[in-house]
C-alpha cells in the first residue's frame, strides 16, 4: 500500500507526489481495463458454454425421444407377434380338436343324407313327412358346409396346390352373391387384369372370397348399400413392407372386399378371426368364416388385413403371393364332369355312403354294383373276374380292408383299375398304394369331380393298348 510521503511541504515534493499519483492512476486504469476485458471475456465464455450446453441438452432430449419411440414400436411389434402366436396356437388346438370330430361326423352325415334322400323318394309328396324330410336334408346340407369349413381350417381337408386362374373364381362368387342378396344391396366387381394366377386350390380360394362376401352381404342386409369386390396386382412399396410384417418383396394378388354396412366395433375387431367367434344370433353364424379364410390365406403365404369403422363399413384386404411365369390353367367350371358306361364295383361298409356313391356314379352313366361287405365283394369278383371294368373301394372295412381286397383282386387280374378311398386317420400312404399297383387313391369325403376325373383317367389308361401276354 502506497503511503503518502512524510512531508509534502515543498512544491517539489508535492509535484513529485502528484506525478507518482498520476502514474499510479494510469496503472490502476490499465488494471481496470484488463479486468473489465477479462470479465467480459469470461461472461462471453460463460454465455457460449451455456448455449452449447443447451444445444447438447436438446440433442440428448431428441435422442431420448427417438429411443423411447423405438422401444415403444419394438414393444408393440413384439406384443403383436406374441398375440399372433397365441392366436395361432389357439387356432391350431381348436382345429385339431374340431377336425377330429368333424372327420367322423362327416361319415355319419353322409349316411343321414343318403337315407333322407331315399326316404323322400319313398313317401308321396303330399305326405306330411315329406316336408319334414326336406327340412332334415336342408339342415344336413348346412351341417355338411360346416364340417367342410372345420376340415379346411383344421387342415385335414387335403388340398393340392396348383396354379389357379383367379378371375373366373371371383366372378363365380360374384354371381352367387348376386343371386342371394336382396336388391337393396348393390354388388360391384372390378379387376385390373384377367390373367392373375396364384398357387392354391380353386375351392379354397372360392371359400375365402365367398366367406368375406357373405359377411359383407350380412353387414348390408338391414339398410342396403354397396358391396365392392376388386382384384389387382400389387408390387409392395417400402411403406407397405413396413406396415405389414408378413409381406415380402414380391408381387401379390390383392383382393378387396368392401362394404358400406354396419362396420365392426373396435372392441370386437381383435376377436373376429378367432374360430367360433360370432356376433350373429344362434343358428345364423358359426364364427368360422374368417378363421377359415385367414388359415387358407396364411397357408398360401399371404394374409388378411381389415379396416373398419362402426356405422360406416368394413374393408377386408386379402394378399396372396402371385405365381409368376405359369401357364394360366383352364378354369374348372368350363369342363363338364366326365362320365362313362363301364361297369364299376363299389364297396364301402357304410350303407349311406354306398347309396350316395351308387346314385352319383349311375348319374354319370356307369353301371354300378355296390356292396357293403368286402368279403362278399371278393367272392363276387372271384366268381367272374372280368365282370367289372373298375373297382372303387373304401379302405377301412371290418374283416378285409380295402387295400387287402385290392391286393387279392389284382393278384387275380393284375390290370384291373382299382381306386381306393381312405380317411385321413387311416394310415395308408401313397407308397403303399403305388406298391400295391392301384390306379389312384382319394381322401374322403368324395368330391364328385375329383372322383369322376380319376375314375375316367384310370379307365382310359387301362383301355390303352397293352403289351402282348407273356411279352
Ligand atoms: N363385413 C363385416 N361387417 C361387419 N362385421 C363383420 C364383417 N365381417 C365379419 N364381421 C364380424 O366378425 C364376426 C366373425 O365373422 P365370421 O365370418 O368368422 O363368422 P360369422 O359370419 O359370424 O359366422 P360364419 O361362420 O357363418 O361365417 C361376425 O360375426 C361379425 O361380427
Ligand atoms: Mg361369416
Amino acid at each position: 500500500m502506497d503511503t503518502p510521503s512524510a512531508s509534502l511541504d515543498s512544491p517539489e515534493a508535492l509535484r513529485a507526489e502528484l506525478e507518482r499519483l498520476q502514474v499510479r492512476e494510469k496503472h490502476l486504469q490499465n488494471d481496470l481495463a484488463v479486468t473489465r476485458q477479462e470479465s467480459e471475456d469470461s461472461t462471453l465464455h460463460y454465455l457460449e458454454t451455456l448455449s452449447a450446453l443447451q444445444q447438447r441438452n436438446q440433442e440428448l432430449e431428441s435422442l431420448k425421444n427417438n429411443l423411447e419411440n423405438l422401444v415403444e414400436a419394438r414393444t408393440r411389434e413384439l406384443r403383436q407377434s406374441q398375440e399372433h402366436l397365441l392366436h395361432m396356437q389357439r387356432v391350431e388346438l381348436i382345429g385339431a380338436l374340431a377336425g377330429g370330430i368333424a372327420h367322423d361326423f362327416n361319415n355319419i352325415l353322409f349316411a343321414i343324407i343318403g337315407y333322407a334322400e331315399m326316404a323322400i323318394e319313398d313317401v308321396p309328396r303330399e305326405h306330411p313327412a315329406s316336408e319334414k324330410l326336406g327340412a332334415i336334408l336342408k339342415a344336413c346340407h348346412r351341417a355338411k358346409d360346416l364340417v367342410k369349413h372345420i376340415l379346411t381350417f383344421s387342415r385335414q381337408e387335403k388340398s393340392e396346390q396348383r396354379p389357379v386362374l383367379v378371375s373366373p373364381i371371383i366372378q363365380e362368387v360374384v354371381r352367387m352373391l348376386r343371386a342371394s342378396v336382396p336388391s337393396s344391396v348393390e354388388i360391384r366387381y372390378g379387376y385390373d387384369r384377367k390373367d392373375l394366377v396364384i398357387l392354391g386350390d380353386p375351392t379354397e380360394l372360392h371359400q375365402v372370397v365367398m366367406n368375406l362376401g357373405t359377411n359383407a352381404a350380412d353387414a348390408l342386409r338391414d339398410k342396403g348399400g354397396v358391396l365392392d369386390i376388386r382384384t389387382r396386382r400389387v408390387e409392395p412399396a417400402d411403406a407397405d413392407l413396413a406396415r405389414f410384417p408378413m409381406m415380402r418383396r414380391q408381387p401379390y394378388l390383392h383382393i378387396l372386399v368392401q362394404d358400406t354396412g354396419v362396420g365392426i366395433d373396435p372392441a370386437v375387431l381383435p376377436k373376429i378371426f378367432t374360430p367360433f367367434f360370432t356376433t350373429k344370433p344362434p343358428g345364423k353364424g358359426t364364427g368360422l368364416g374368417l378363421a377359415v379364410a385367414q388359415s387358407i390365406a396364411e397357408r398360401y403365404g399371404g394374409f388378411i388385413h381389415v379396416e373398419s369403422e362402426l356405422g360406416k363399413g368394413s374393408a377386408f384386404h386379402v394378399y396372396l403371393p402371385e405365381l409368376k411365369g405359369s401357364e394360366a390353367p383352364v378354369p374348372d367350371h368350363d369342363t363338364p364332369v366326365p362320365g362313362g358306361h363301364e361297369r364299376i364295383l363299389f364297396v364301402d361298409d357304410e350303407p349311406g355312403l354306398v347309396d350316395m356313391a351308387r346314385a352319383m356314379l349311375s348319374g354319370l352313366g356307369y353301371e354300378v354294383v355296390a356292396l357293403t361287405s368286402s368279403a362278399e365283394a371278393l367272392n363276387l369278383f372271384l366268381a367272374d373276374p372280368d365282370r367289372f371294368d373298375l373297382a372303387l373301394l373304401d379302405h377301412t372295412m371290418p374283416g378285409l380292408s380295402g387295400l387287402d381286397l385290392a391286393r387279392m383282386m389284382l393278384r387275380k387280374r393284375p390290370r384291373l383299375p382299382v381306386v381306393l378311398c381312405t380317411g385321413y386317420s387311416d394310415a395308408v400312404t401313397e407308397e403303399q398304394v403305388a406298391a400295391a399297383g392301384l390306379a389312384a387313391f382319394h381322401y374322403k369325403p368324395l368330391v364328385k369331380r375329383e372322383l369322376a376325373e380319376s375314375i375316367r383317367a384310370a379307365l382310359d389308361k387301362a383301355a390303352q393298348p397293352r403289351p402282348q401276354p407273356g411279352a
